[in-house]
């Protein structure tokens, strides 16, 4: 009898340490901002509001032009499903596709596209 409350024991105390992993490894999750560095976003986006400088606004005025500022985007496009849609390349605008097409997890997608249709009239 006491052995097996002891067993239920360490086994309850094994099942925290895993809950406690699982935390840890989500935290560990790169952020949608993280991932708008990481998937090199800012080669043609700014998001002034966040900080984030496009690398091609270094390159000159000409380049600076292209770049398209994503402070604001959440309340130009429909939804966080339409960003994951238009990084997939799976929708159009104004006739014309993205430029890339995203190379992450599906999981990466949706932290992105998450955050990024968080960014609402912050400029
Ligand atoms: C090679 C350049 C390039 C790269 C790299 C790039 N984009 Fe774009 N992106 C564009 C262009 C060009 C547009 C269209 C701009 C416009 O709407 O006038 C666009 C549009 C967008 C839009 C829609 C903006 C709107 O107002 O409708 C989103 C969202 C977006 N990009 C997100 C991303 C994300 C996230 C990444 C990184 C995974 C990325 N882009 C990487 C060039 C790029």
């Amino acid at each position: 009898m006491r052995m097996a409350s002891w067993l239920w024991m360490l086994w309850a105390a094994l099942l925290v340490v895993g809950l406690a992993g699982v935390a840890t490894a989500q935290e560990k999750a790169a952020s949608g901002k993280e991932l708008f560095t990481k998937y090199k976003c800012t080669m043609c986006h700014s998001i002034k509001a966040e900080g984030i400088e496009a690398k091609k606004a270094a390159e000159g005025e000409e380049a600076e032009a292209k770049v398209t500022d994503l402070s604001d985007v959440g309340s130009k496009v429909e939804s966080a499903q339409w960003i994951q849609d238009w990084l997939l390349k799976k929708v159009e605008k104004d006739g014309k596709k993205h430029k890339v097409l995203f190379k992450g997890t599906e999981a990466e997608l949706k932290t992105l596209a998450e955050w990024l249709f968080s960014l609402k009239g912050k400029k």
